[in-house]
């Protein structure tokens, strides 16, 4: 299908509704489980700043990259790629960069599902009175017998898998839009409503001064590289979700406001789980560093202990649930609308070939918390970790990279006008950004991790 079919037959209903699925997306995992363990993990504070500096200074100008080339290429990532390095009479080769963020996207999804399916089975616990006045070492053990089981892992891997599939093939409008629309906003106010739970408790102010109070001693090399691979993650660039989202969206429509909100959401999103999260680690005794399992151990203590804990639990293990949900939908989208426009199959075969490699190469994942969890494949990585390793620091970044290059170098002044209508001096400011501060930042942090 052409480029300016598949854009006529796909654009999105209104800007907010671009909006709420780019925020859809951006909010997921990566805010509510992720950024909690690996700020714990590594340390707190300092990486908490860089990881907030690696959103304002790279994540938010690549993020407008990312979507302006999506909209003016007007199709998948490889193929916007390509009808983009035709307008500018350069390589062809350019398609690659969107290809790495196919691939980054399905082997993103066949964990993220995984984990997702941690959150719907801990829904159902919730929802049956499991975790009325549970202690902590109760919580971690439920934790540790849920992933040591790997039938169960694959029941709900399995589960979100297949609700993911048949969403994705109904397309954009009847499909993802729908979704979305509720549940960003319902998931805002009951991370507000735990806030203020969180406030109530003792941990809450040694909660603050892990997370903002930053003791640069703990930080290393590979803290750094991770902080900046997980501003990638969390914003959901560098793999051609935000560039096929921004193929749906309209000329008429802001992708600066767009992109300002979709980082302040984001953003905002992570802070206040990651409060909610370690208050509770603090006044419970548990330990900052314990990983994956971190969100999992702590909030069923929290809603164990508070009144309306079953209701408030329920709730918010299936919000959880939700932003995950459209998070997976927009990792398979960048492949899904290749398969489309590049491979003309149909949107419903598309869905169903792509599904079933990622929930086949999603049981490696399944395993690492069991059977394998002693197999490493990387450097003394599970399966898991080597995934998500790769992806995130690699993959992502190198997307990054590339979009930052091809954005800062390769598009015209006036190119760069349409796209982004910004004043002129801002828009200088911008264009110094993404050419040099940004491909600069992400360089350093690479060869200073090989080195
Ligand atoms: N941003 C999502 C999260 O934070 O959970 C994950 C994600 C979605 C990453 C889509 C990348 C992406 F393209």
């Amino acid at each position: 299908m052409p480029a300016s079919e598949l854009s006529k037959k796909n654009i999105w209903s209104n800007q907010t509704i671009f909006i709420l699925a780019a925020v859809g997306s951006a909010v997921g995992l990566g805010n509510i489980w992720k950024f909690p363990y690996i700020t714990g993990e590594n340390g707190g504070g300092a990486f908490v700043l860089v990881y907030l500096a690696c959103v304002l200074l790279i994540g938010l100008p690549v993020l407008m990259a990312e979507i302006s080339l999506g909209r003016r290429g007007g199709a998948s990532p490889p193929e916007a790629m390509k009808n983009l390095a035709l307008e500018n009479k350069t390589s062809k080769l350019w398609w690659l960069l969107g290809l790495n963020g196919i691939l980054a996207g399905i082997l993103i999804l066949s964990f993220y599902t995984v984990i997702a399916g941690w959150a719907v089975s801990y829904f159902y616990d919730s929802f049956i009175g499991e975790f009325k006045n549970i202690s902590t070492t109760q919580a971690t053990e439920h934790f540790s017998s849920l992933v040591s089981n790997p039938m169960q892992l694959l029941f709900w891997h399995t589960v979100i898998m297949l609700v993911t599939i048949i969403v994705v093939s109904k397309g954009l409008k009847s499909g993802i839009e729908k979704v979305i629309t509720y549940m960003m906003p319902a998931l805002l106010v009951l991370l507000l409503i735990l806030f203020g739970y969180a406030m109530s408790i003792t941990g809450f102010g040694q909660s603050l001064s892990f997370l903002f109070a930053p003791d640069f001693s703990k930080l290393t090399g590979q803290s750094v590289l991770i902080a900046m691979g997980h501003a990638f993650f969390t914003l959901s660039i560098g793999l051609g979700t935000m560039m096929v989202y921004g193929s749906y969206l309209s000329k008429k429509h802001s992708i600066v406001k767009a992109s300002i909100w979709i980082s302040f959401a984001d953003t905002l999103v992570a802070l206040v789980a990651g409060v909610i999260v370690f208050s509770i680690v603090f006044s419970n005794g548990l330990e900052p560093s314990s990983g994956p399992g971190l969100l999992f151990k702590t909030l069923p203590v929290a809603f164990g202990q508070m009144t309306g804990g079953w209701f408030f639990g329920t709730l918010f293990f299936g919000l959880v649930v939700i932003a995950a949900f459209s998070s997976a939908i927009s990792l398979i989208e960048p492949a899904i609308s290749w398969f489309i426009d590049r491979w003309q199959m149909s949107r419903k075969k598309a869905s169903w070939a792509l599904g079933v490699l990622i929930w086949l190469t999603g049981i490696g994942t399944v395993l690492s918390f069991n059977q394998w969890d002693e197999v490493y494949f990387l450097d003394g990585k599970t399966f898991f970790e080597t995934l998500d390793f790769i992806t995130t620091n690699i993959m992502l970044p190198l997307g990054a990279l590339f979009i930052a290059i091809f954005f800062g170098w390769i598009l015209t002044k006036q190119q760069i006008t349409e796209e982004l209508n910004l004043p002129d001096k801002m828009l200088k400011i911008f264009i110094s950004t993404v050419k040099f501060i940004a491909p600069t930042a992400v360089l350093i942090v690479f060869v200073a991790n090989l080195i």
